[in-house]
C-alpha cells in the first residue's frame, strides 16, 4: 500500500499526540512529535541564559547564533518516543511548566520556525511519516494525503492536562492554573504573526471533547484506510 504522509495539527492538550502516536503504531510509520521540538529549544534557551523564564525575555541575536548547532533527535525506546537535545534524553524537562509556559514566545520566533521546518520537511521526505504540530498541514506538508486537525473544549483539555500532570507527581497546579496556561498558549499560538495555528482548508475535523480514545483512534484509523486507497 502506498505510504502516506499524515499532518495532525490542532490546540494543545487535546490528545493529539497520543493519537498521532497509536496511528503512527498501527500502521508501521515514522512519529514525529514537532512540539517536542520547540520545547527542546525553550529548554536549551532557559539553561544557557538566551531566555530568562520570569520575564519571558529572550536575548533573540543569542538564539539565532546558535540555532543551526541545537541538536534535536527523537527514538522509539521501549515502544516511548523520546526527545534528546544535544545528545542528552529531555523528555521529562520539556514537559514541565517552566518549559510549557515559556514555549509560546519561542515557537513564535520566524527564524526558529524556519529551522525546525527545514528539518521536519528532511524528516518527511519519503513519507511514510505521522507527524504532530501546528502549522504541519499547512506549512511542513501542505500536500499531506491526510490531514486532521484535533480540538476539544478548553475544560475538559485542562481536566486530562492536570490528570497528566498528576500521574507524574506534579499535583501543585490546580485546575483553573492548567486552563488558564492552555487558554493562554491557544491565543498566542492562533495569534501569532508567523505561521497562526489555523485548520488548513482540506483537514477533517476531529472534536474529541464527547469521545473515547478508542473511538478517536478507530476514526484517523478509517481515514488513514481511505487515504491510502485513493
Ligand atoms: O504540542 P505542544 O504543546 O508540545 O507544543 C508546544 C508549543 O509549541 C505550543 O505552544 C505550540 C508550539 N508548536 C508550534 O508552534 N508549531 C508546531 N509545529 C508544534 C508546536
Amino acid at each position: 500500500m502506498k505510504k502516506i504522509t499524515i499532518a495532525f495539527d490542532g490546540h494543545s492538550s487535546c490528545g493529539k499526540s497520543t493519537m498521532a502516536k497509536t496511528l503512527a503504531e498501527k500502521l508501521g510509520y515514522l512519529y514525529v512529535d514537532t512540539g517536542a521540538m520547540y520545547r527542546a529549544v525553550t529548554l536549551y534557551a532557559l539553561r544557557n541564559g538566551i531566555m530568562d523564564g520570569k520575564s519571558k525575555t529572550i536575548d533573540e541575536a543569542a538564539l539565532q547564533n546558535v540555532i543551526g548547532s541545537i541538536e534535536i533527535t527523537q527514538k522509539r525506546e521501549d515502544g516511548k518516543v523520546r526527545t534528546y537535545l544535544n545528545g542528552e534524553c529531555v523528555e521529562t524537562e520539556i514537559r514541565q511548566m517552566e518549559v510549557s509556559s515559556c514555549v509560546s514566545p519561542i515557537a513564535a520566533l520566524g527564524f526558529v520556525r524556519k529551522q525546525l521546518v527545514a528539518c521536519q520537511q528532511q524528516m518527511g521526505k519519503d513519507g511514510g511519516i505521522v507527524m504532530d504540530g501546528r502549522d504541519i498541514g499547512t506549512v511542513v506538508f501542505p500536500h499531506a494525503e491526510l490531514k486532521v486537525f484535533v480540538t476539544a473544549s478548553a475544560e475538559v483539555r485542562a481536566q486530562r492536562r492536570l490528570a497528566e500532570l498528576q500521574a507524574k507527581g506534579d499535583t501543585k497546579l490546580t485546575l483553573a492554573e492548567v486552563q488558564k496556561n492552555i487558554e493562554e498558549r491557544d491565543y498566542i499560538d492562533s495569534h501569532r504573526e508567523v505561521t497562526p495555528l489555523v485548520q488548513a482548508p482540506d483537514a477533517l475535523l476531529l472534536d474529541n471533547s464527547n469521545l473515547t480514545i478508542e473511538q478517536q483512534n478507530e476514526m484517523v484509523l478509517e481515514w488513514a484506510r481511505k487515504a491510502m486507497q485513493k
